[in-house]
């Protein structure tokens, strides 16, 4: 199986925002199925440590690119940098989130978001997705979350930029059918990483390693994949009622909370 894996969606992966989290969890589970990886993120000590350490483990090649995807210009940059590297698994992951009433959420802040969150899957994606049809096989793993699926009051902005994640992805489902290249947005909930390790009172916290493996393991299931049965369950209950009673109870359970 692993092998299979490998065949079809190796032999390099690129992973964005591999230096934490659910990105580092993907550069680690594709390590293990015999990928050699290109690995983006702004602190490059961590990903330079990590080629270091899966070389040694897995004998995995890693090249690593120092990328500020805050920078509108970033994605072209990666995107050079790995002209005629033969990718089969791209892994748009790299994000940031924004709690709290939407009037109290900083302007500049918000911009950045967007760029990182949306502009970039947007960019690579558009890049990367000629390539991998060049090849027939390989495929695409966008991180949304399960935010993106519904609007999530006092989460506004970060929800809007998941919805995007998870449109984009939607719509890339379709437009790659019959072409060999698969496209998943995972959608996590809470998942153990860098963001939510400040966070307090998180229930059905999923490992990032779990969420990893398990995108991959569901990878031609798109277009979208909750990795947790909690959030599964939570979600589709949320989306199948009334949408003006959803987010009234949305909005209630988080004033609570607040
Ligand atoms: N954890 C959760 O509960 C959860 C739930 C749903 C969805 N997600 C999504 O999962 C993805 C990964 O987040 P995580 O939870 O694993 O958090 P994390 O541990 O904070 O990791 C975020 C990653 O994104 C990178 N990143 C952030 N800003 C960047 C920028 N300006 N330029 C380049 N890279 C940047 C970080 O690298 P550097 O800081 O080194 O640049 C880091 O590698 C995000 O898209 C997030 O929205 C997370």
């Amino acid at each position: 199986m692993p092998r299979q894996f490998r065949d079809t969606y190796g032999p390099i992966a690129l992973v964005t925002g591999a230096s934490s989290g659910i990105g580092l969890a993907f550069a680690e589970e594709l390590a293990d199925r015999g990928f050699d990886l290109v690995l983006t993120a702004r602190r490059t000590d961590r990903l330079d440590a990590l080629a270091e350490r899966l070389l040694s483990s897995h004998a995995v090649r890693t090249t690593v690119i120092g990328a500020d995807l805050a920078d509108p210009e970033t994605p072209a940059r990666i995107l050079e940098a790995t002209l005629g590297a033969d990718i089969g698994l791209v892994v748009s992951n790299a994000g940031f989130n924004l709690k709290g009433a939407f009037e109290d959420t900083d302007a500049l802040a918000m911009a950045k978001m967007l760029t990182v969150n949306c502009h970039a899957p947007l960019q690579i994606a558009h890049g990367m997705i000629p390539r991998l049809r060049a090849r027939g096989h390989g495929g695409i793993v966008f991180t949304g979350s399960v935010e993106g699926l519904i609007g999530c009051p006092y989460s506004a902005a970060y929800s809007a930029s998941k919805a995007l994640v998870v449109a984009l992805g939607e719509a890339l489902w379709g437009e790659m059918l019959g072409t060999g290249v698969d496209v998943l947005t995972l959608c996590p909930g809470a998942t153990e990483s860098e963001a939510t390790a400040g966070m307090t009172g998180l229930a059905n916290l999923q490992g990032a390693r779990e969420v990893a493996k398990l995108a991959l393991d569901n990878v031609r299931e798109g277009p979208t994949f909750v990795p947790h049965a909690h959030y599964r369950a939570t979600f589709d209950h949320l989306r199948a009622l009334p949408r003006r009673e959803a987010l009234a109870q949305m909005a209630e359970g988080m004033r609570k909370r607040a």
